[in-house]
């Protein structure tokens, strides 16, 4: 087990609480009336299953990967309690191989990686998206070292506009922009926050 799964098997031990919630991430929330009727969806980094949950509430067919085992034992636990399955891969994003031409959306609240590994997931994305489909995204920014609602205290897993606008290749920006925000999202993201949300569509 390597340093990020073991510290995010712990951050979500607690088998009574989840984390974030169980309510979705609110820019994915805001962003799923782009979503077609039935779905491919894949979460990545997902935690607890919130997204999870909405996304399959609202019809959609959903896959995850998180590098996190227990956090897969409680997507399921939450998904199953609801009537939904989830098809769930515990793996680490540093070995994922994406299927090509394979989702309609990716969807993915708070991923932080190391720079270098959040560029080949971006990368990743464009590969396993559909053509026109979407990945939906909202992460910290660096300017989040400033505030006290959640989030890495390293700057190399925190986000600048730049760390996503110069991927071009194939993709076409709806939106690409860093705000400040409130989050209300369980213990874990509390009160005012900088954070960047990307939303984009592969091109044919
Ligand atoms: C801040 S939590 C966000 C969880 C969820 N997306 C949410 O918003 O509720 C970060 C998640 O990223 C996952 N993660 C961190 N590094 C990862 C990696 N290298 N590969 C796969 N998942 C990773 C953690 O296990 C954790 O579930």
């Amino acid at each position: 087990m390597n340093n990020a799964q073991h510290f995010w098997n712990t951050m979500f031990a607690n088998e009574e609480e989840y984390l974030y919630g169980t309510q979705p991430n609110a820019y994915i929330q805001m962003q799923t009336h782009r979503l077609k009727p039935n779905s491919r969806i894949l979460c990545l980094a997902e935690g607890e299953g919130r997204n999870a949950l909405h996304l399959a509430q609202l019809g959609h067919t959903i896959s995850s990967i998180d590098a996190s085992s227990v956090a897969l034992q409680k997507q399921k636990r939450l998904l199953q309690s609801h009537g939904y399955t989830i098809d769930a891969l515990h793996q680490d994003l540093e070995h994922w191989q994406p299927q090509p031409h394979a989702f309609d959306a990716i969807a993915t609240s708070f991923m932080h990686l190391p720079k270098p590994l959040l560029s080949k997931v971006l990368q990743h994305s464009v590969v396993t998206l559909k053509s026109d489909a979407l990945f939906i995204g909202e992460f910290f920014s660096i300017k989040q070292l400033g505030y006290s609602s959640g989030g890495p205290k390293d700057s190399q897993k925190l986000y600048t506009i730049e760390d996503f606008a110069h991927y071009q290749e194939g993709i076409e920006f709806i939106e690409l922009k860093e705000e400040i925000v409130h989050l209300s999202e369980g213990k874990g993201h509390q009160g005012e926050a900088s954070v960047i949300r990307v939303l984009f569509k592969k091109l044919g």
